[in-house]
């Protein structure tokens, strides 16, 4: 499949350069920036992105640009740009100050390429502290802002002649730079010659034969947290090699209020053969008295791994372990000294003590990529649609000790504000519930004052958080409507016992975080 190459050059939004490149049916990869992949004959194009650095940064990264330059087409943003005017040959400056914001394009090029359909006065997102100040010979201006000359180049020669080489000061991946996307599908359509091949439907169509290829006829387990990315998976697997695969569910007791039982029903209607095991008891037994939040995840990661594994083993013959995991899990992030960072999601060593295979159907995926792949296989839209829901549960929402009242409390709160928020349509016909990234209820550890009748009370607090987001990395609270804030506090403090006052939580991420624990 063909595939556009982005390289990392520490930039936040490298990520984001991914997800455009894929909104235009094309296949990407990001690597890190001196991981060129050489002998790859998929390679239509290449992206270099932007970075922390300046070029005169002594630990900035540089890469051998002889690798790509006239074999493919290179596209620079930002930092890509100035490196590439920086070593053939033109200047790169720091700018007065650094320009951060809104910026319009002028004296833009049309007939270039890059420019098709993008006019003067297009608004695009500039964030550099450097400035090209003069090209490299063979290469001409294309755009312009009124803050930055060289806001857009090209080379002279054709890829053929040995260029095909384009660099942007701005940042078109942001939503702020109006036309960033035709900008983008210039290079990546018009440019590199994607064929849009990537879709959904070739997605599963390849992926299903390629898991009856590797999987032959072994035995495969799978567990289920009911989330979008797991539940996928084993939608995507029993497509695949139908019975030969089990799923497992485990309950730690600090799922939402009727989730064990709602989700096994959908899992059951899916076909899935599941295996749903009820281990709250040893969970709330080995969380008791434990008040401090990694403390807890330890010990509901640990209990999580050994009761996984006792139902695994029953699994006779298993040969894989298939996990949910998804691309951002994957990327090799840099970290500023240009180690890369690798962080593994395997289910605790699992796979080395049961001997299993690691298969991981998802691993190219973006999450907004797992749902189309989820609607195409007919999956139900509450399934696919569901807000992201920590691993650890309502453990994690419990400030302080956990009992089974506390969660009784907390899981009777949550359902009023899940459903209330499911219930609520929006101007636009859609649920309020669909235009929020993340919510839940957090149980305080403290009690307030408060009259219920003619009767002093002296119950808890609980907290609404709800955040709109795209990727979790940063968050803002969700701006929920009032009339609707107004009714579920009204029917949390009327219908959930021991609790007396609701407040909701206007902090964003950073520097906050979504969790509160
Ligand atoms: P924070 O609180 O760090 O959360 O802003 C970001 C996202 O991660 C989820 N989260 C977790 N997910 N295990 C998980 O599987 C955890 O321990 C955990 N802690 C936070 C959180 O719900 C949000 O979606």
């Amino acid at each position: 499949m063909q595939k556009i190459i982005i390289l990392d050059f520490g930039s936040q939004t490298t990520q984001l350069i991914g997800r455009r490149v894929r909104e235009l049916d094309t296949f990407c990869e990001i690597l890190p920036y001196n991981k060129f992949p050489k002998d790859d004959a998929d390679v239509i194009g290449v992206i270099l992105s932007g970075s922390p650095f300046s070029v005169y940064d002594e630990a900035s990264f540089h890469i051998a640009l002889g690798d790509i330059i006239g074999r493919y087409p290179v596209l620079g943003i930002c930092y890509g740009a100035q490196l590439m005017s920086h070593e053939l040959g033109g200047r790169v400056e720091p700018a007065g100050s650094r320009e951060y914001g809104r910026a319009h394009l002028e004296r833009v090029d049309v007939a270039d390429p890059l420019l098709q359909g993008i006019g003067d006065g297009s608004q695009v997102w500039m964030s550099h502290g450097d400035t090209i100040t003069a090209l490299p010979e063979g290469f001409r201006r294309i755009a312009s802002t009124d803050r930055v000359e060289l806001a857009a180049y090209t080379s002279e020669k054709t890829l053929a002649e040995g260029g095909g080489v384009w660099g942007v000061q701005f940042h078109p991946e942001v939503f702020h730079s109006e036309q960033g996307t035709q900008l983008l599908r210039n290079f990546v359509v018009g440019i590199c010659g994607s064929r849009q091949e990537w879709s959904a439907a070739s997605f599963v169509e390849t992926t299903v034969a390629e898991l009856r290829d590797q999987l032959g006829n072994d035995r495969v387990i799978l567990g289920l947290s009911g989330g979008v990315d797991s539940s996928v998976a084993a939608v995507l697997l029993h497509r695949a090699i139908g019975d030969r695969l089990t799923c497992i569910f485990v309950d730690h007791g600090m799922l939402r209020k009727n989730e064990f039982a709602d989700v096994m029903r959908d899992y059951e209607g899916l076909g899935l053969h599941v295996v749903g095991v009820d281990a709250s008891e040893r969970f709330f037994k080995a969380l008791e008295g434990v008040e401090e939040p990694e403390r807890k995840r330890k010990i509901i990661g640990a209990g999580f791994i050994d009761v996984f594994e006792e139902e695994a083993r029953k699994v006779e013959d298993a040969r894989w372990l298939a996990q949910g995991t998804i691309y951002p899990d994957r990327i090799e992030s840099l970290n500023i000294t240009g180690k890369v960072i690798k962080s593994h999601h395997n289910v605790g060593g699992l796979p080395e003590r049961m001997n299993l295979k690691l298969c991981e159907p998802l691993r190219w995926l973006f999450k907004d990529e797992v749902r189309r792949v989820g609607r195409q296989l007919n999956m139900p839209a509450h399934l696919i649609d569901r807000h992201p829901f920590p691993g650890p549960g309502l453990a994690v929402r419990i400030l302080g000790d956990i009992t089974r009242e506390k969660v009784r409390i907390l899981q009777d709160a949550d359902d009023i504000f899940i459903r209330g928020l499911r219930e609520y349509r929006c101007d636009d016909g859609r649920a309020l519930y669909d235009h929020v990234w993340q919510a839940g209820v957090i149980l305080l550890p403290v009690k307030s004052v408060g009259v219920m009748g003619d009767e002093r009370t002296y119950e808890r607090a609980v907290a609404l958080r709800a955040v709109t987001s795209t990727d979790a990395m940063t968050a803002d609270w969700a701006h929920l409507p009032y009339d609707f804030m107004a009714r579920v506090s009204n029917d949390i403090i009327n219908h959930v016992r021991g609790v007396n006052r609701v407040c909701y939580d206007i902090s964003s991420k950073p520097p906050a975080t979504i969790e509160w624990e």
